[in-house]
């Protein structure tokens, strides 16, 4: 009797072990591209509709950090940031700081030899740090880590609307290789959820409607956020979405630190900016380096250009490196370089054609961006950088 008892229990769980899994695998899949979608690029009629919309929600949601901000002002050092009533930016609002570095460009495979990569040179460059969650907050939780980097005095018109003389080329990256979520619709019910009534509503509505959640986004962003790494020079950043190189390849790109760079972390590793303070010693120590790499997208492999939620494998097209990221050794965490990283403004469409961003998620980057610069601008009085 009791062995029947067992055996039928037993039946009963494992019954259901499958269906929970058919239910994951199915949910799973309906976040996916449908099998055989292009690896090509193309628009669909109702990008300007969504991305009107997800500006609407960015605004919202700095406005309710800079409210929390100044309901219960963080303990933030050096960093104008940090005022609660500064605007910033509303993700990524939390900078840990800004380097001058040179960008070296050398002698690369002929195929890579373009844009700014076309011949060796040795480009002034700024790189901004930050944490990609809304608000400031302790860098001990986890989060993603951003990585943008801006090429000064590069000559050639770029591509951003208004901006064009603008003579910048900016590179922008964080420290997972894929973006969790694949289209804009679903990214303007995410950007109206972080700013109501939390992220979760939006990967679950509801408990008891299974066939609502998003089970693999919230898989993918949980990988996104991860732990406080030691240091930020010794992590591996990459652009997840692609990028033209030339008028007829694509790539996305990924930094990766040199061996030698070594965390040195400040005195009071519990300090809730530590990343600051440890980035602050890195500058002063200097000699960090970082290699700037290019993954072609090669035909016939799964590396859609519009879905950032897929990871181009390495096996199927690996990295080359096209510049080598050197930072001198310098004082960092001043005043005036607080300010200016603050009102820095950084724009995947700073570029030049032949670096010509591609895809959904960056077509929508573009006047998202602006935007939010020009929100900061006008309400923090200050100038653009
Ligand atoms: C696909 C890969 C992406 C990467 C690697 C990335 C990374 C970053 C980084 C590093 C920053 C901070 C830039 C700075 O230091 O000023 C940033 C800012 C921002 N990101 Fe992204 N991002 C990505 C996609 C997206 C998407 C799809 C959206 C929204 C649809 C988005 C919305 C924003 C916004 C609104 C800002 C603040 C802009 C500002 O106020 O200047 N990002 N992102």
């Amino acid at each position: 009797m009791f062995h029947k008892i067992l055996i039928r229990s037993a039946a009963v769980l494992g019954a259901l072990v499958v269906i929970l899994a058919i239910a994951a695998t199915i949910l799973w899949r309906r976040d996916m591209a449908p099998s055989g979608a292009s690896m090509a690029e193309y628009t669909t009629p109702d990008e300007p509709y969504y991305t009107t919309q997800i500006i609407d929600s960015a605004i919202q949601l700095s406005l309710k950090s800079r409210a929390a901000q100044i309901a219960q002002p963080a303990d933030y050092k050096d960093d104008p940031g940090a005022k609660p009533t500064t605007y910033l930016r509303d993700v990524h609002s939390k900078s840990h700081g800004c380097v001058l570095a040179k960008f070296n460009v050398g002698a690369v495979q002929d195929r890579f030899a373009q844009g700014v990569f076309a011949q060796p040179h040795s480009f002034d460059a700024i790189l901004r740090f930050s944490s990609g969650k809304p608000g400031v907050n302790s860098d001990s939780g986890r989060d993603a880590r951003g990585l943008a980097i801006k090429l000064l005095d590069v000559s050639g018109p770029k591509l951003l609307s208004g901006e064009t003389n603008d003579t910048a080329q900016d590179f922008i990256l964080m420290n997972n290789p894929t973006f969790f979520i694949r289209t804009l619709p679903e990214y303007q019910a995410f950007s109206q959820a972080l700013g109501g009534a939390g992220i979760m509503s939006y990967f679950m509505p509801s408990l008891w409607h299974p066939s609502a959640w998003h089970v693999r986004e919230l898989y993918l962003a949980a990988q996104t956020e991860k732990p406080r790494p030691a240091s930020l020079a010794t992590i591996r950043y990459w652009s997840a979405s692609a990028y033209a190189l030339g008028p007829n390849q694509f790539v996305k790109y990924s930094v990766k630190p040199c061996p030698l760079n070594k965390p040195l972390p400040p005195a009071n590793k519990r300090d809730p900016d530590y990343l600051r303070l440890e980035l602050a010693n890195q500058a002063a120590k200097g000699g960090d380096c970082f290699d700037f790499m290019v993954q072609p997208q090669v035909m016939g492999k799964n590396m859609p250009l519009e879905d950032t939620t897929v990871n181009w494998s390495e096996r199927d097209s690996p990295f080359s490196s096209v510049a080598r990221i050197e930072i001198p050794a310098q004082q960092n965490n001043t005043a005036a370089m607080n300010e200016r990283c603050e009102n820095l403004e950084f724009n995947p469409w700073h570029s030049l054609a032949a670096h010509r961003p591609v895809g959904a998620m960056n077509r929508v980057r573009e006047a998202l961006y602006q935007a939010m610069a020009d929100f900061r601008r006008s309400k923090n009085g200050v100038a653009y950088q």
